[in-house]
């Protein structure tokens, strides 16, 4: 890939201006290499980034599902943004003291959320809400984010961890947002990568959120054991793609906890799929309440159920530590509210109990946990750039 040479010309200037600001070193003759100077802090290579802007979806990700993708016209995933999206997301810069980045409490091994049932901010303050996994966010077609959905979409959540005062501390009281943007500034790689991205080495809020919802929505997760298995008997002309026919590379135990996943509670299943839609397994944008408290008024979200399966702590409080106590609150565990969905009540509109003996709870367990996708999980493209 060649690199333009407006983008070379203006990260020259920079290069220039930030050498001619130095006062007591001499300004060296010929400013060193963009890549040069990426190459003391970060494993990038300007002129052969990772490829996020284009992804090969699989057959089953049919032109339906990809239909539901979030991204806005005006903010499509490129590589120059979603590289700056990731040092961004991996830069404990963004914190007041410089101890938390996003991937402290998003950790890639961990499915991007982390292994606490509420996580430590920089100044080791619990955060309100348990930590969500990131996979497949591009795919929630409510776009709102947070458990309470209280963000309009990703771009409007990425800086919000950086300005509460819990998580990465650039509150009002530590200059905001905008005392941020003047460290970030200062650092020697950002106006390059700024450039590269947006093509002006200014930094500005609006710029980091582009740039963090691009990595973000290219976390697409299309390689699990269940991807692998829905690809093999996938069927556009059957109802559902085929999803009901055994998969190949399933036992019978995750055959039978896909059907019951799948199914609605009057064909014999758990009806789980109603709410958490493969093979993306975001949640249907018109998702109600699950019934966790008597009388809740709030409609909360779930994240993508990929990748459920690696950490603990259920819920927006992290109120399950195991899947099992999850699938028995779907069971008999249901309360009732106002804002109760309707697929989790019977037709007269009470609390639905599903009956599941044992095996089938073990059943839907062991489908939860064809949902791991290794790939996700370790593939460079998302992993710390840092030195
Ligand atoms: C101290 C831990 C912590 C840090 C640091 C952190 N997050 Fe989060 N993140 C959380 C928690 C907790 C939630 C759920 C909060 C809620 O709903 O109230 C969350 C939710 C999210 C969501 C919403 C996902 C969805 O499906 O709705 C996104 C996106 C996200 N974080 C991205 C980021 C980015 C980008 C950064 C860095 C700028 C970051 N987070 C930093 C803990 C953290
Ligand atoms: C009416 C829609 C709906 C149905 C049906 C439904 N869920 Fe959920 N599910 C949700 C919502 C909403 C949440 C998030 C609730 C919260 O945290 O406040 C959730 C959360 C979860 C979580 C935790 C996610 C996380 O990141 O912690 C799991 C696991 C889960 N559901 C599995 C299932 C299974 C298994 C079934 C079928 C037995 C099912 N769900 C049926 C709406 C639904």
């Amino acid at each position: 890939m060649k690199r333009n040479p407006l983008v070379a010309a203006g990260t020259l200037t920079v290069l220039t201006l930030l050498f001619a600001c130095k006062k007591d070193e001499p300004a060296p003759t010929t400013p060193p290499d963009a890549n040069t100077i990426i190459g003391k802090y970060l494993n990038l290579n300007l002129d052969a980034l990772p490829e996020y802007a284009q992804v090969n979806y699989p057959v089953h990700y049919n032109p339906g599902v990809l239909a539901m993708d979030n991204a806005p016209s005006i903010n499509r995933v490129t590589n120059t943004g979603a590289v700056l999206g990731r040092v961004l997301f991996y830069d404990k810069n963004l914190s007041r003291n410089n101890t938390v980045a996003c991937a402290s409490c998003h950790s890639q091994a961990k499915g991007f959320t982390d292994d606490l049932t509420l996580s430590e901010g920089f100044d080791g303050g619990k955060t309100g809400a348990h930590s969500m996994r990131l996979a497949n966010a591009n795919f929630y077609a409510g776009e709102r984010m947070f458990w309470d959905k209280r963000a309009q979409d990703i771009e409007d959540q990425s800086t919000q961890p950086i300005k509460d005062h819990t998580e990465m501390g650039f509150d009002d009281s530590a200059g905001g947002i905008d005392s941020l943007i003047r460290k970030l500034q200062a650092l020697e790689y950002y106006p390059i990568l700024f450039e590269q991205a947006f093509g002006s080495p200014e930094i500005s809020e609006e710029k980091m959120q582009r740039a963090l919802a691009q990595f973000i929505r290219s976390m697409v997760s299309t390689d699990s054991k269940f991807d692998q298995g829905y690809a093999q008997v996938y069927n556009p002309n059957a109802p559902g793609g085929g999803i009901g026919a055994p998969f190949q590379n399933f036992t019978q135990q995750e055959n039978q906890g896909k059907m019951l996943f799948t199914a609605p509670p009057n064909a014999g299943g758990a009806g789980c799929a109603g709410c958490h839609q493969p093979p993306t397994f975001a949640l249907a944008a018109n998702s109600l309440n699950n019934g966790l408290d008597i009388g809740e008024t709030t409609i909360f979200k779930a994240p993508s159920l990929k990748n459920i399966a690696v950490t603990g702590s259920y819920m927006h409080d992290g109120r399950f530590a195991t899947l099992e106590q999850v699938v028995e609150h779907y069971n008999s565990g249901i309360q009732p509210s106002p804002t109760l969905d309707n697929r989790l009540r019977t037709p007269n509109g009470q609390p639905l109990r599903l009956n599941l003996n044992d095996a089938q709870k073990q059943a839907i367990v062991a489908f939860l946990s064809t949902l791991t996708d290794n790939s996700l999980l370790a593939e460079e493209r998302f992993s710390d750039p840092f030195k």
